[in-house]
């Protein structure tokens, strides 16, 4: 089976596909994306996506998050659509970013001032940044394995392809990071309470901000975890900045912090909010947030957070219109249901397949682990077999089945049918990765 790189379907999309890779430096749109992506997208529509050469796949990857609805929701289309007239970016305060941030505050319980941006990796790097106005310290502590996008102090300790180093030191995942961010940046582990705690207590003068996702990738946090953390940098002044640019509106309306009941001082939130048009949001507490006010510029302690897209119309729409559907009654209870439905059938395809798993994260976002460990933290989640893991998303792609690099993301748009089919293709991919191996 090869590389599992997926081959074209038809002449079109090999000479696409050698277009691209001569023209992107990764062939591909994400460098996150697996050779299984080797696809050129003609459309979506729904839960089901479509590729040049005509095949047609119940997609999971939903643009890694974005589409709770689905691709192309009717409501925000027209939502869309109706303010494309109106010009898009304006630099300047409009209506409906107004309302979008009142929709917010009244949505995620930390959110009593909200801020625009356009990517979930500005609003991390802007928490961040608050946090060290606010504090006057320096240094931020986030977990080992936790991803918060790509600016150079969230890109720390999710080495996955080296030997992981002792707590807390923090490697950078990518070239060009300065040495000098690397000093500023603690790592702790995942889910273990008590070596956090000697980590924080250890260094809490110089702590400005401890970010977490509050379920880190597809790792729910164990009873008290994020209880411990709340107490912990409430009794020494840490800021404590949830990353849920996963989480936010896809666990429930108000995001993890509703979900697990656990409320931070300030939230990144990105791809549940706009159907999959570019915004993010960091929100929080006023104090916190009033930092990027610029009347305080004579004070010293303004922090710059701004950016030319920021707030535009068109994308607050989109927003609106999402959000005014996930207000709907019943549409979490049908998202979990979804899946439910599909975590526990993937999981009896594979025990019957005879297959060692775990399957861990929530049913909106979730993922098998090919390993016979019970998967909590990062190092047991390194233990798990990515061949394997390879194998497997490659023979769901044979089977008209799509999904992220690591997670299913369960959108509405994935109906009875659809959830029928899959566990039908489940159980035959099971059986095929047992025969292989
Ligand atoms: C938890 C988390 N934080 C931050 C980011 C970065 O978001 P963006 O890709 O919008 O910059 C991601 C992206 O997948 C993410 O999963």
């Amino acid at each position: 089976m090869g590389n599992f790189v997926r081959a074209p379907r038809s002449e079109r999309e090999r000479e696409l596909l050698e277009a691209s890779a001569q023209l992107l430096p990764s062939a591909v749109t994400a460098s996150s994306l697996s050779p299984l992506h080797a696809m050129v997208v003609e459309s979506a529509k729904g839960c089901r996506i479509r590729d040049v050469s005509g095949n047609e796949y119940i997609d999971y990857l939903m643009g890694s998050g974005p589409l709770l609805l689905g691709h192309a929701h009717p409501a925000v289309a027209d939502a869309v659509r109706e303010r494309l007239e109106k010009g898009s970016s304006y630099l300047l305060v409009n209506e409906g970013a107004i309302e979008l941030a009142r929709a917010i505050t009244e949505c995620v319980p930390c959110a009593e001032k909200v801020c625009f941006n356009n990517s979930g990796s500005e609003s991390t790097f802007f928490a961040m940044r608050i946090a060290r106005a606010f504090t006057g310290r320096e240094k931020i502590m986030k977990f080992e394995g936790a991803f918060h996008g790509m600016n150079d102090y969230a890109l720390m300790g999710n080495q996955w392809t080296r030997e992981p180093v002792a707590f807390p030191e923090a490697v950078p995942n990518s070239a060009g990071i300065p040495e000098a961010v690397q000093g500023q940046v603690r790592i702790a582990p995942w889910n273990d309470l008590e070596t956090t705690r000697a980590l924080i207590e250890a260094e809490a003068d110089s702590l400005a901000a401890i970010i977490v996702e509050p379920m880190q990738r597809t790792l729910p946090p164990e009873p008290g975890f994020l209880e411990g953390l709340r107490e912990l940098t409430r009794q020494h002044g840490i800021v404590l900045i949830f990353d849920e640019v996963v989480t936010g509106f896809r666990l429930a309306l108000g995001g993890a912090q509703e979900y697990y009941g656990v409320v931070p001082d300030m939230a990144a939130i990105c791809k549940g909010i706009a159907s999959g048009y570019p915004i993010s949001v960091l929100c929080g507490r006023a104090d916190l947030m009033d930092h990027a006010d610029p009347r305080r510029l004579a004070q010293g302690d303004h922090v710059r957070m701004t950016g030319t897209f920021s707030g535009n119309s068109i994308v607050c729409a989109a927003a609106l219109a999402t959000l005014s559907e996930l207000r709907k009654p019943g549409t979490y209870e049908q998202l979990f249901t979804t899946g439910r439905t599909l975590m526990r059938g993937l999981g009896e395809a594979l025990e019957r397949a005879g297959i060692p798993h775990s399957i861990t994260g929530e049913a909106p976002a979730f993922q098998p682990w090919f390993s016979p460990e019970v998967v909590g933290n990062f190092r047991q989640a390194r233990a798990a077999d990515p061949a394997m893991d390879a194998r497997f998303g490659a023979l769901l792609v044979d089977h008209g089945v799509l999904k992220a690099h690591e997670k299913f993301f369960i959108s509405t748009a994935h109906g009875e049918a659809e959830t029928r089919e899959t566990l039908e293709v489940f159980g035959a991919v099971a059986d095929l990765l047992a025969e292989v191996g």
